[in-house]
């Protein structure tokens, strides 16, 4: 159970995932909800029903996650996987059609069943919220006790969130829309809010008087093999930066909230993005902001030449693989500390990580210190990791060398860190939206990053050109360099 969360009360649920047989449900969501059941989280009635074209039985699809995704998870007890695959249902779902009987039978299987929480997972294209939140109330489904749960991409600018959002807010109030950031599901992420906020010492050191600036990179080496439809309109700015990134940044940076629970947290947060300096000049977004893509190298493609159902067109050539931003937060806090953030597909290595790089002492009378660092790891490896100066043991001159205090999640709790997904979805089951991202959050984050689309879109530059496999573009390694900084990476021990 998450740290952040009340303890999961386990009601009966409906869980009704659109999207229910496509690749995010079968890689995540339902190896996430087996081992909630393992772990008894699931109260015994609670049911999961995937929505999808397929055409599938009920058998089918049991046989389906049997095939596909008993691989995935640990099945000890061979019982408990059958009870779990007992939970399972498909309706066929002709989207587009006026075949209706796929919402007839979603009726009939729900019926009856009113006094359960039930749950509309809306693993589908973001164009469907809308639409399919119309349907739900059409046919009457959406009770007191039912919340929504919105995937990424929710728009691709401020106005086409503003438009999602609006729509879903027709159906469902807002404390019954949970719109995931699968980022803040992740260990370490809420790991930083304990840290900041159940420590003393942290507290009076984490502001621009002893911080120089802040890391925040997510680095990939995967690329995009058939992803081009979705990529292709998204980038990496949409992509990682909107929500990820930005949500990282935010919990770094927002204020102690006064407490623990569904609001607090969420009020501190968005006065964060609402504090980044707008970044709106081309003059500036040329200054602050870096865009690359990625080119062939050893046996891999080119961003053009990965393998995807349409080639490559000019949208295509402009499309960004790899972005880095300096971005600045105005508040007494945070003014003057530069917060860089890094993303990237086809990197040399797969880390998401924040650096918190501290000044360095304001008087040395050892040479060769190097100032203070916390590294917060998301992946891989969760942990994390304070730099601090120590003496090499030896006689004679003293040499000083940075060492780490590190805490590793897998070596200091020997309980299995549940995925993001696996927590993100027992909080929607319990009821709980503190991980889940709010209207104003997203609208806040769109804000900020629509001047920097908009710049990209009329400049006649293309992405700077990058290797597969290296580091990204020049062009980020300037933006640290300008002001004597350097990615972690380049100057770690
Ligand atoms: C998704 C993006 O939201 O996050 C993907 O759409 C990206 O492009 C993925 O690969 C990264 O997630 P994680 O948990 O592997 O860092």
């Amino acid at each position: 159970m998450s740290p952040l969360s009340p303890p999961s009360t386990a009601h009966t649920a409906d869980l009704v995932v659109f999207g229910g047989t496509g690749d995010l449900s079968m890689r995540k969501l339902i190896p996430a909800l087996y081992h909630a059941d393992r772990d008894g989280r699931l109260s015994p009635e609670t049911r999961v029903i995937a929505m999808s074209r397929g055409g599938l039985t009920d058998a089918d699809f049991r046989g389906k996650v049997d095939a596909e995704v008993r691989a995935q998870v640990p099945v000890d007890d061979p019982a408990m996987w059958q009870r779990f695959l007992g939970r399972l249902h498909h309706v066929s779902l002709d989207v587009g059609s006026d075949d209706r009987s796929g919402w007839s039978a979603l009726t009939k299987l729900l019926g009856g069943h009113e006094q359960r929480d039930r749950i509309f997972y809306l693993a589908s294209p973001p164009m469907t919220f809308g639409p399919f939140c119309a349907e739900l109330h059409e046919a009457g489904l959406i009770t007191p006790q039912s919340r929504v749960v919105l995937e990424k991409p929710l728009g691709r600018d401020l106005a086409s969130s503003q438009g999602i959002n609006a729509q879903v807010g027709l159906y469902f109030d807002e404390h019954q829309i949970f719109r995931i950031d699968h980022y803040l599901g992740k260990e370490t992420v809420q790991n930083l809010l304990v840290l900041r906020f159940a420590n003393a010492f942290l507290e009076p050191i984490w502001n621009s008087l002893w911080i120089d600036h802040v890391q925040i990179t997510a680095a990939e080496t995967v690329g995009t093999p058939g992803r081009r439809g979705y990529y292709d309109h998204a980038g990496a700015l949409r992509d990682m930066v909107q929500n990820h990134l930005l949500q990282l940044l935010t919990l770094v940076a927002m204020e102690p909230p006064a407490r623990n629970d569904r609001e607090s947290i969420r009020d501190e947060k968005v006065k964060v993005l609402q504090s980044l300096r707008p970044i709106v000049e081309a003059s500036e977004v040329d200054r602050f902001t870096v865009r690359g893509q990625y080119t062939a190298s050893g046996d891999m493609p080119s961003y053009l030449d990965e393998p995807a159902s349409t080639p490559p067109n000019e949208a295509s050539k402009r499309v960004e693989t790899f972005t880095a931003i300096r971005a600045e937060i105005k508040n007494w806090r945070w003014a003057g500390v530069p917060f860089y953030l890094r993303t990237g597909k086809r990197l040399p290595y797969r880390r998401s990580e924040i650096v918190v790089q501290f000044k360095d002492v304001p008087h040395s009378i050892f040479p060769g210190g190097t100032p203070n660092r916390l590294v917060l790891r998301l992946q891989p490896e969760e942990g994390i990791e304070l730099h601090i100066m120590a003496k090499e043991p030896g006689a004679g001159e003293v040499t000083l060398k940075p060492v780490p205090l590190r805490l590793s999640f897998g070596e200091t709790f020997t309980t299995r860190v549940p995925e993001a997904y696996e927590r993100l979805l027992t909080d929607v089951l319990a009821g709980n939206p503190t991980l889940f991202m709010r209207r104003d959050e997203v609208e806040a984050a769109w804000r900020w990053i629509d001047p920097i689309l908009a710049a990209w879109e009329a400049s006649a530059e293309l992405p700077e050109p990058y290797p597969a496999g290296t580091t990204g573009p020049a062009g980020a390694h300037e933006l640290v360099g300008r002001s004597g900084r350097t990615w972690h990476e380049e100057d770690q021990p």
